[in-house]
Formats: structure tokens, sequence, C-alpha cells
């Protein structure tokens, strides 16, 4: 079902590496900090704005975005009850591009009247703040359909944070229409570690306390396979790339294997006060990391040090080693 981006453009230079200088194993952690903070890499910086367009990519991945989105509309999810938050995420996100990207993305605000322009992909619409029918979609997959970053929205019911609203055609190996209505503790009870060491209640917590005036963000990553730099693996469409890792593996063509990072944000939305978590999906291969010194010594031994639960949930415990060799030889 799904088709495969061919890029000619190297990722890496907007990769947000998802590991500190120093840093010689991984550990989960809430691992948040303020964002629109530019940071440099090894190999170039990420971070300046919320939204990445990352150049020709966006294009790309807004068309793949767009063909999974027609053929599975249960990407989208929204609860009852949730359609004023899309709204306000819509409205946040499309100043904030506007602001960004002037060059590109142009609003214009006349009371509730709005015009939104974004000249890389050709949109240009006028619609009225809360009237669906003045939209071709609902808000969310409007946005959706304009920004490269899957969409969660949560909200607070019955003193827990809930996963109510989301668009994610990119999941890393889970399912936004299982997931969707799960509270927050639900969702991150198979990770390992993470509400044993209390890290889910510390990280509910935060979001929780999360002022509206200040946007955080985080990273994580694992590895996928695919030189195609396939975008989605939903559990959705595991039949379609099952069998890449093991495929690979067989193979010994780790350079194909993909370091995936997720560049994650937090953000309070004015109006309903709902809490985005936005994650913006990212890829490196292992031959583009093996160019640039510090990032191949860097994974190679991080990827040995991974204690082996997490390795597992990761699902990279099989071949981690034969990969990490594969990088330094
Ligand atoms: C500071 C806040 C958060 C922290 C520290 C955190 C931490 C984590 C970690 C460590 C994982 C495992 C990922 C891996 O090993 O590759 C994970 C998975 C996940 N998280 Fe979070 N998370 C946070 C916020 C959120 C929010 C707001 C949502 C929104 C619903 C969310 C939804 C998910 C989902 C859907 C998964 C995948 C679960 C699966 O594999 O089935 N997280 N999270």
């Amino acid at each position: 079902m799904s088709t495969k981006i061919q890029l000619g453009t190297l990722y890496a230079t907007n990769l947000p590496w998802p590991f500190a200088e120093d840093q010689q194993e991984f550990q989960y952690s809430v691992n948040v900090e303020p964002a629109r903070v530019p940071k440099k890499t090894a190999a170039g910086e990420w971070g300046s704005n919320i939204v990445d367009l990352g150049g020709e990519e966006y294009v790309h991945i807004m068309e793949e975005r767009r063909r999974i989105l027609a053929a599975d509309p249960t990407r989208v999810q929204i609860l009852p009850g949730m359609m004023p938050a899309c709204w306000d995420l819509l409205m946040y996100y499309l100043r904030d591009l506007a602001i960004t990207h002037p060059d590109s993305m142009h609003l214009e605000e006349d009371g509730d009247v709005i015009r939104w322009r974004n000249d890389l992909l050709g949109t240009d619409q006028t619609f009225v703040v809360g009237d669906e029918t003045s939209l071709p979609y609902d808000p969310m997959t409007f946005l959706g359909r304009e920004i490269p970053d899957d969409l969660l929205l949560v909200k607070e019911r019955g003193g827990q944070l809930h996963f109510d609203a989301g668009l994610v055609t990119f999941a890393a190996a889970w399912s936004v229409t299982f997931d969707a209505g799960m509270s927050f503790r639900e969702i991150h009870a198979p990770v390992p570690r993470l509400t044993g060491e209390g890290i889910t209640s510390r990280a509910e917590q935060f979001l929780m306390r999360l002022p509206a005036d200040q946007v955080f963000r985080r990273v994580n990553w694992t590895l996928s396979a695919s030189g195609s730099r396939k975008l989605d693996i939903s559990l959705e469409e595991l039949p379609e790339w099952g069998q890449d890792i093991p495929r690979l593996v067989a193979d010994r063509d780790f350079g194909n294997l993909q370091l995936r990072v997720e560049l994650e944000h937090f953000i309070r939305l004015p109006m309903s006060g709902a809490v985005t978590f936005s994650i913006r999906t990212y890829m490196a291969s292992l031959e583009e990391i093996k160019t640039i010194p510090a990032w191949r010594d860097q994974l190679a031994q991080i990827l040995v040090a991974t204690p082996e639960d997490i390795a597992t949930y990761k699902g990279i415990n099989e071949y981690r080693a034969a990969a990490a060799a594969w990088l330094l030889s």
C-alpha cells in the first residue's frame, strides 16, 4: 500500500541528534527542554522553530501524508468535545508558521475570517474560525495536510491526561486508532522502566502544569529499516514493513538501517487548554552516520550500552551489536 519516498538530499544536516555531547549510554528520562532554541550538531543545526519544513523533503513528506490520509481516514481520531481544541491547534500553528516562514506562509485575519496561503503547496483557503463547513476538512486534518508533524492532543479528564484527538500517519510501530481515548498512563504502561521509575507520573505532572506562554520539546530515537526511508511504520501497515529489518539483517545491509529520530513539541493551547504533542520524524541512514565520526562513534557506543529491556522494547536488541560493529568497521 505504501509508496516509498526517494530523496537525494542528506537528512543529516537538520537531524536533531538525540544524544548529549558526552553521553555514553541511554536511559529513559523526562528529557524536556525549552523549544525554539537552535542547537548545533556535528553535521548541522536544528531546533530554531517548532515546525521544520526542512527543504525539499517537505513536499515529498506532505505528498506521503496526503496519500495516507486519503487511503486510511482512521488515521484521524477526534473524540467528542475535541473540535474546539482542533480549531485552537489550527490557529496556533498557522500563526506560528506565518511568523516563522514569512516568505512562503501567509495568514490574513479579519475578525473570524481567515485567509491562509502556503506557497510551497499551493494552498489558498479562506475560512471562518469554528465553522467546519468553511473548510474542506476538519481543522486538524486541514493542518495535518500543511505541516509534516504528526499531531496529538491531550486533555485532562478525571485528574489524568487522555489522548483525545490525533492525526498520525508516521507512528513508529504504534496505532492511533488503538491508542486514541487512552490515558497517558495506559499508553506508557508497556514501556519498560517508565512507570516503575516514576518517569510517567513526572512527565504527566510536567504536562499538567505546562504554562501557556512557553513551548517545550524532547527527542526520542529508535532504528528502523528500509533504504527508502519509509515514514509510515504504523501498526496499521505492519504487513508492509514487518519483514524489512529481518531481511536487512540477514543481508548484513546495515548501512541501510535508519536512525529514526522524533522531535516532539509540547504546547498548551491558549483557548481550550488542551496540550499538543507534535512529532516530527527524521531519518538518517547508518551509511550517512558513518561519514560523521563523532556520530558514528557515539551511536555505536550507545547501541551497545543501551539496557536490554529498553533495546528489546525498541525492537533493536537482536541486531544492535552487529549494527554497532558495522559502524566501526
Ligand atoms: C514528557 C513527556 C513524555 C515522555 C517522557 C514520554 C516518554 C515515552 C517513551 C520513553 C516512550 C517509548 C519510546 C521508545 O522507546 O522508542 C514513549 C512512547 C509513546 N508515547 Fe510518550 N512520552 C511523553 C509524552 C507523551 C504524550 C503527551 C503522548 C500523547 C499521547 C505520548 C504518547 C506516546 C505513544 C503513543 C508512545 C508509543 C507507545 C507504544 O509503543 O505503543 N507520549 N513515550
